[in-house]
Formats: C-alpha cells, structure tokens, sequence
C-alpha cells in the first residue's frame, strides 16, 4: 500500500541531462530515531532501510570492545555496557557543559560527560577515549550514508537533514559539522515541521489558499509550524506551482517523549525501591534497562489501560516485576498537560492568526501517538481538524528528501516552493562612537532579522563610522537556557581610508554599508561591507571609473533599498545613524535598474568573522575528525578482513580433516592420492590446528592466508588429478570426434575429387590438400593411441601422463585444418554446377586459419569439472546425404 502510494511520485521524477551525482540522501536525525530516504533516478522513492530492514534506525552508536554497533544493536548494548553505548545525542547538539539540556541529558543517559575545547559536550567511553558529540552524530551519518550507497550502487554526496525550526545557529552549525565529518556535503538543512509540509502538499493542490498547522510531538521536543500552502501559476511557465510559507511557530524546548519516559521510568524507580528498599539509582546497567522498559511500558500503555513491567535481574540480581496503569502515569504526568497544546496557540499569534483561520492540524511525531498529548490537542483545537493524514514517522524524511531533490536541480519534482522564517529574533549591535573620549561606550542595537523573517534574504546595514569598528549578532532572547546570545562578531576594517578616498574624490558625507544576510538554511553572517558615498560631480565620477571599475558589485543588489536613512534611533547620538532594510535574494529584486547608484563610488571593505560564543567547528578541527573516524573505519576493515581469513583458514583446515578422516576407499580424495601426501597433509593439518590453537586470536591477516596456502599446495596437485580424471572421457570424446569427421570429410572429398578429374570439372581441393589434411589426422590418431594407452595404465592416485588441455589443443589443430578446407568456396566455373550452400560462401570472407588460437584457454580449477566449451563437429558438406 505505502510503496504504491509512494510509486505514483515518480512520475514527477525525471533526471536531468548532466549529471554526476544523482543521488539526493535526506536525514531526519531525532532523538531516538533516525529515517532515512533516498532519491535516485531507478530506485523506488522510500524510506531507506536498515540492515534488518527496518524503516527507521535507533538513533545510537556504541562500542563492544573494539566493536562499533550502531541502531537498536547499540541502545540494547547499554544494559552491558552503560558507558560506551550512546543515545539521544540530539539533546547534546553545540550545547555548552553546563546547559540545561545537558542536565536533562544526564538524568536519562548512563555516559559520561565531558567538556571540549570549545565548550561544548563530549562523550568519554570506558575505554578514555573523548568523542564529540559532533563526531558520534557523523558516525551515524556515515553509517546511513553506507546504507544509502549500498542501495544506490554509487557514491552518495548531497544531504539534506532535518532540524527543529527552533535550531539557533549554534546547532545548525553542529549538524552542519557533523555532516562534513561523515564525509557528505550539506545541500539544505530544513526544519522539520517544512519538511512535513512539503510531504503533505506533494499529493494536492490548492486552489484557494489554506493555512494548516503542522503539530510534531518528537522525543525531546514538541512543535508547531503555520503554514499557508496556495497553489497558482508559476509566473514564467505558467505550469501549477504550489507555494509554502511559514508564518508562525511555537516550540517547547524541553517536552517530548524522553520527558514523559523520564517520569514513567520514576514510576518504575520508585516500585523498585519501595519493594526492594534498595536504590537502583547508582546502578548504570540497572537504571540502562529502566530507561529501555520506561519506553516499552510507555508503547504499552498508548493502547492500553495497563502494562506490565518485567525486566529480569536488573540489578543486584532481582526480577523486577511491576504492574503500571496508564492513570497512574497520567498522573505523574499532570504538570505537563498544560504544555501540549500551548505551541499551537504560540504559532498562531506568531502568525497572526487564530484557529478558525486553520483548515486542518496535522499530527505527526512518534509522540503523538501518546494519548494524553493527543487528547490536549483535540481538546484545543477540536475533533474535526485534526487530520492523521500523514505518516507520523515518515512525512518529515520524505518532504525533505522531495525538497532536496528539488534543490538538488537534477530532478524534475513537483513544484514546490518553500518560504521558510527564522523564529529568533537576530539584532546586529556596535559601540556607539564616544563624544567624549573618557566616556564608557554604549552598545547600539538593533533589530535586523526579526522572528518571523523569511529566510534566504538580506540586508543592508547603513552605518555613518569613520574608524574600524565591529558588528556584533546575537539573538536578542535566550534561544535556549545555558546557550550564548552572540552568535558572532564581525571586524570591519579599513574604514578610515576607504571614506578618506571617497571624501577626497568628491563624496558627502560616506558611510559604511554591511550586508546581511540568512540563508535558506537559517544561517545568519555578514556577507559583506563597503564604504559607500553619493559621488555629485560627474567629472569626478568619471575620473573614478578607471580607478575603482573592478570594485565589488556584491553589495549591489542588497544596495538599492537602502537609500533612505531612518532618523538615528538613539537620539543621543546625533552623529550615528542606522538603517535597516530589507530587499529579497530573490531574482525578482535583482533586476532593479543599476543606474540609481553607479558603481564607481563603493569601496570594499574588509570583513573578518570571530566566534566568541560557540564557534563551528574549525577547518583543522573537522580534518582532524574526520581522519579520526576513517582511522576507526581503516581498522574496522582491518579487522573484519582478519575475521573473514581466520574464518576461511578455520573451515578450511576442518573441510580437510573431514577428507582425510573419510573411511570411504572410493571417495575421490581417497581415490587420487597417495598415503605419503595424505600423511604429509596430515602433519600440516595438525600443525596448523595447532598454530590456530595457540596463536590464532593474535596473528596477521597475512597469516592465516599463509598458512592457508601452504596446506592448499599439499592438496593441489590431489585435486588436479582429480579434475584431469574428471574431464578426461569429455576431453577424449572430443578428440575423437574431430578424427571421425575428418575420416568422413576426407573420404567423400577424395571421391568427388576423382568424378570431377574424371569429368573435367574444377574441384575445391587439390589432391595435395587432402593429403597434408590426411597427415594432421594421422600424426593425431598417432598421437592419440599412443598416449591415450599410457594414461590408461596409470593409476588414478598418480599424475596423468597427458593433460585434457593438451588434448584440446591437438584436436583444435585438427579441426582448424579441417575447417579450412571445408569453407572452401567453389571455384568459379562457366556453368555454375555449384551444389555447396549459401553458408560455406559466406564464411569464406575470413579464412580461419588466418586467425591462430592454438591454445585454448588453460582449464582449471572448478572449471575442468564442468567444461562449458564443447565443440559442435563439423558438418561436411553432403555429409547428411551420405
Ligand atoms: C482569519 O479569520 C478571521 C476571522 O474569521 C478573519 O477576519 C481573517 O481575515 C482571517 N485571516 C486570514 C489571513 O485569513
Ligand atoms: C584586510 O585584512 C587582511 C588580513 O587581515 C590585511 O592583510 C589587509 O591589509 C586588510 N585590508 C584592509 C584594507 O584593511
Ligand atoms: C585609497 O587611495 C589610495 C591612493 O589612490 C590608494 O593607494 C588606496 O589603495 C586606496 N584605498 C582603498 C581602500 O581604496
Ligand atoms: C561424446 O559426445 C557425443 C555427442 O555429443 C555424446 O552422445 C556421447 O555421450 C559423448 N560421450 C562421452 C563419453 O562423453
Ligand atoms: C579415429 O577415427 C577412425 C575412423 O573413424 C578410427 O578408426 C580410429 O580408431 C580413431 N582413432 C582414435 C584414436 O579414436
Ligand atoms: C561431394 O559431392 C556431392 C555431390 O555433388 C556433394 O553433395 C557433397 O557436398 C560433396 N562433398 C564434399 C565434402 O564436398
């Protein structure tokens, strides 16, 4: 049912011409799962499977031993190994040590924390070793990138991955890291209520324009997205195109599915430790195994009034066993009840809207299926617009990857286009200049990117400075407890001279223009900055355009709204004055007439970018992961190859054993061998168990295959003769067929040479021809008397005196001067008395004794059992008749 409603969007899918990587891979990374899709021209568009053929992937990675697990393998490794199986990893995204969801991490998670360099968490196995969290998030990439490309048959590139629409540019950052560790190249990150969106408006239209909510309930959030989804005439080609905005959204950072785990798992605590009177808190593996059973009782109770719980030892060797009812984890619950449903409201009134403007509320997250969330959502917006439409696992992972594949332009998709928005509010801040030079400065701020502002735009921040100053940007609110406000400081330098220049070639009154910009990814920066001047006098504009003609037109486009200037906000100041305006990235804006400010009089200035909060991750940073997980990979592969030559050389030596322990005179081993090579194989065998015994957990790769071969070259020349023995009838069949033909050929030519002489009529051959034809049989017959005799005296237990190659080959001689005569065309005569066929005059265009394959192909090995060249003997022409 799914795969054939998926089917039916590949009808839109058609690749483009030049290509090189058509593979498009989209992640939806959650807390606790992780889906994947891929979109490949050939392959059926769905949610890529895992190794167990899974649709969706335990989001963990651990380590048994030297062991890397990675899905349910590795979460259910946490209840042996607590400290190296590493789950929920979401909430640990560019988070600092001490953020809240880091505390709320710690209280659900037996690993340990640690503290980067960069301030940000890492994880330490049991083993010491540190990992980002950067660094385990790109070996999940890395492994569904694996799968990806084992589905694709090719490399995989392009990625496109979900994140919360709430995700500052702080994780953004991580995932985009993340991305570029695993060795992929981020195409798009796309908040997952849009992806949804996309999903649901891949398979209908709207003819008048209708606002849904989009209400995600995951596993360590909940969220809600209003969007407005149209559908109109794109305006070039004036096929349909359906537009997506975002126009509000509502987050609560902290509530999700791990919350309510959380308290059932304190439900389980507390039945512990009341019957028990012991506290399982301290136990790592004991409280890894409530973590798993507050997950399974939780599924449980979706569906019914009550569950038991039972896990078997799960700590100082008791049975846990208790039974929980959904009222009772209600309960515990109750404190949170208010908070489902506040996101809508919160979207809403972002968006400027309220309920009765909603045509529907689209559930969607594993949450959701938690009736108490489910219950609060109804409740609020009611029964009727509520709409389960979409798949809840899966609609985020297929929008995104249908989004990708548009953005990726090697498809042909439904058109779709996606007007997103930030939900901080980002504000761009600097010192004011000091009238007096002992006063302390003050920050002038001011709101550049408001909540709500359409991503993929920019703008231009016009600054009245006359030194080198910076430009700070932070988010104006908390985005989230314990994470920084400033996202970056920008230097702009080179200020003084610039305006200097301007002022000297006639400009009033310059000033320093910044460009802005949020990428469609939700990525704010400061693209760049000019020193900027109205130039009146034309001579001197003139003058400039030889001088300054190969300036920065960067700043252009973004230029064209800035040119009035809003009173000074803060009025203290006279002297500075700001302005912030917008103008859209869209090719729309782009065409404004040039001539309002001609090029000549911007100046670039430098921009130099420092993170002084959270920085990403440097270049040198990210190699050096990088390198850190191929080296785990390297040895990964080191190791499995290790694994499979022990594991051949084991079998190996136990498929011998068996031979040689065969009792059975007639086996063929027993048949073709001698009792000194026998007892000769015998003694290596033993040897090599032995070795195998004693040293096989520590030895080489190179060593198993070693010792492998030397007990092969002991068995080989057994085999051989096994094989000869084998094919030897087939070999000999064959040889005498091209002697029984030639015999035939040769009798029936020397008679019609006679009638033709005796007629006077021209005759194929001459008598000569058939002579030398007759020699090559004989020296063959000869040949094949004789030495067919001494094999027949040989034994089977020793080597063959004539090997089925040589055999081949001598009757391939014969054939070949036989065929040569056969193909003879008639020679040409004045009254055509030809009785030859067509064939035999075709095939004279060639003569194939011109082309030599004395030798055949050495047969060996599996193939001498089963020779598949057999050939076909010649049909002299006339032979039938005879
Ligand atoms: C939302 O609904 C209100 C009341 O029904 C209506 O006045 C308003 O125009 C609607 N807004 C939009 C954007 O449709
Ligand atoms: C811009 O920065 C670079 C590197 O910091 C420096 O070498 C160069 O002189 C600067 N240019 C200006 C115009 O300040
Ligand atoms: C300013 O003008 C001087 C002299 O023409 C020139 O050398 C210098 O490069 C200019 N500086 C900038 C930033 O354009
Ligand atoms: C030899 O070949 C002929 C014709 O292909 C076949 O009928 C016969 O069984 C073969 N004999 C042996 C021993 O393979
Ligand atoms: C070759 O063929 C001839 C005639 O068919 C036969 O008499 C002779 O025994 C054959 N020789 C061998 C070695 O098969
Ligand atoms: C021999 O002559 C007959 C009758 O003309 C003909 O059918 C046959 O093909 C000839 N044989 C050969 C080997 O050329």
């Amino acid at each position: 049912m799914r795969a054939l409603a998926l089917w039916s969007f590949l009808s839109f899918l058609a690749l483009a011409p030049h290509s090189i990587y058509a593979s498009v891979l989209a992640i939806d990374y959650g807390t606790d799962w992780i889906k994947a899709s891929l979109m490949k021209p050939g392959v059926p568009f769905d949610v890529l499977l895992n190794k167990d053929s899974k649709r969706k992937i335990q989001a963990s990675v651990a380590w048994k031993n030297s062991d890397r697990l990675f899905g349910s393998d590795a979460f259910n490794l946490a209840s042996r190994f607590p400290s190296d199986s590493f789950s929920s990893l979401k909430l640990l995204q560019a988070a600092p040590r001490d953020a809240e969801s880091v505390g709320f991490y710690t209280t659900i998670s037996t690993s340990e924390v640690t503290e980067t360099s960069r301030k940000t968490v890492a994880l330490k196995r049991s083993d010491g070793t540190e990992w980002t969290t950067e660094e385990l998030v790109a070996m999940q990439f890395a492994y569904v990138k694996q799968l990806a490309e084992s589905l694709a048959g090719e490399k995989v590139h392009d990625v496109i991955v979900t994140v919360p629409p709430f995700y500052s540019q702080f994780e953004r950052d991580a995932v985009a890291d993340a991305i570029e560790i695993a060795g992929l190249r981020t195409l798009a990150l796309i908040n997952d209520g849009t992806a949804v969106a996309v999903n649901f408006a891949m398979t209908r239209t709207f003819p008048t324009p209708e606002y849904h909510v989009i209400y995600d309930a995951g596993a360590s959030s909940i969220r809600a997205t209003v969007v407005q989804m149209a559908t109109g005439k794109d305006g070039k080609t004036s096929t349909p195109a359906t537009q997506i905005t975002v126009h509000g959204v509502g987050y609560d950072r902290r509530l999700g599915g791990a919350e309510l785990d959380r308290r059932l798992r304190e439900i389980l605590i507390n039945a512990f430790v009341t019957k028990n009177k012991r506290d399982i808190r301290g136990d790592k593996r004991g409280m890894a195994k409530m973590w798993k059973e507050a997950g399974r009782v939780k599924a449980i109770l979706s569906a019914n009034a009550e569950a038991m719980s039972m896990i078997e030892s799960v700590a100082y060797d008791i049975d846990f066993r208790a039974k929980v009812t959904r009222a009772e984890f209600e309960d515990a619950c109750a404190d949170l009840q208010s908070r489902f449903a506040k996101p809508i409201s919160e979207a809403l009134a972002n968006a400027g809207l309220t309920l009765d403007n909603i045509t529907s509320v689209i559930l969607t997250g594993g949450s959701t299926r938690t009736p108490m969330i489910q219950t609060a959502v109804k409740t609020f917006v009611g029964e009727e617009k509520i709409s389960l439409n979409v798949n809840a696992d899966e609609a985020a992972v297929l929008g995104a990857a249908l989004h990708g594949a548009s953005l990726s332009r090697q498809f042909k998709t439904k058109n779709i286009k996606v007007t997103d928005m930030t939900a901080h509010d980002i504000q761009a801040s600097y010192f004011a200049t000091s009238t007096t030079p002992l006063s302390r400065p003050r920050t002038i701020s001011t709101l550049i990117f408001p909540a709500g502002s359409k991503t993929g735009t920019k703008k231009t921040l016009t600054l009245k400075r006359k030194e080198d100053f910076s430009l700070w940007l932070d988010y104006k609110q908390l985005v989230a407890p314990g994470f920084p406000m400033q996202i970056l400081e920008a230097q702009i330098s080179g200020v003084t001279e610039a305006l200097q220049n301007l002022t000297d070639l006639g400009a009033v009154d310059p000033v320093v223009k910044a460009t802005l910009s949020l990428s469609e990814s939700g990525f704010v920066a400061v693209t760049d900055a000019v020193a900027y001047g109205e130039i009146k006098d034309d001579s001197i504009a003139g003058k400039l355009k030889g001088l300054f003609g190969g300036s920065s037109s960067s700043a252009q486009e973004t230029e064209t709204g800035s040119a009035e200037n809003t009173p000074p906000r803060d009025t203290e100041t006279p002297s500075e004055s700001q302005s912030a305006s917008s103008s859209s990235a869209s090719p729309e804006a782009s065409k404004v007439p040039e001539k309002i400010v001609p090029k000549e009089n911007t100046i670039p200035l430098n921009v130099s970018v420092v993170f002084t909060s959270i920085p990403p991750m440097t270049v040198e940073e990210k190699k050096a992961a990088r390198a850190r997980l191929r080296d785990i990979d390297q040895q990964e592969a080191a190791k499995n190859r290790r694994e499979e030559a022990r594991n051949t050389f084991e079998s190996y030596l136990y498929r011998v054993r068996d031979l040689l322990d065969n009792d059975d005179e007639e086996s063929p081993f027993k048949k073709c061998s001698q009792a000194s090579e026998r007892s000769a194989m015998s003694d290596k065998l033993e040897e090599s168990f032995l070795w195998l015994h004693d040293e096989g957990d520590n030895a080489k790769t190179t060593q198993f295959l070693e010792k492998r071969s030397s007990l092969e070259t002991l068995e080989r020349p057994i085999i051989h003769r096994y094989k000869e023995i084998e094919g030897f009838p087939k070999a000999l069949n064959n040889s005498q067929m091209w002697n029984w033909s030639t015999r035939l050929f040769l009798t029936e030519a020397k008679t019609n040479l006679t009638a033709e002489t005796a007629a006077g009529l021209p005759s194929k051959w001459t008598a000569e021809e058939l002579a030398a034809l007759e020699k090559t049989l004989i020296e063959h017959e000869k040949w094949l008397n004789e030495w067919v005799e001494k094999q027949k005296a040989r034994k089977f237990n020793e080597d063959r005196v004539i090997e089925t190659t040589e055999m081949r080959a001598r009757a391939k001689v014969l054939e070949q001067h036989l065929q040569k005569l056969v193909r003879r065309k008639v020679p040409k005569v004045k009254k055509p008395k030809s009785t030859s066929t067509s064939a035999t005059e075709s095939a004279t265009a060639t003569p194939p004794e011109e082309t030599p394959e004395a030798q055949e192909p050495p047969i060996e090995g599996e193939d001498a059992q089963k020779p598949v060249m057999e050939e076909e003997p010649p049909k002299p022409t006339g032979h039938d008749e005879l």
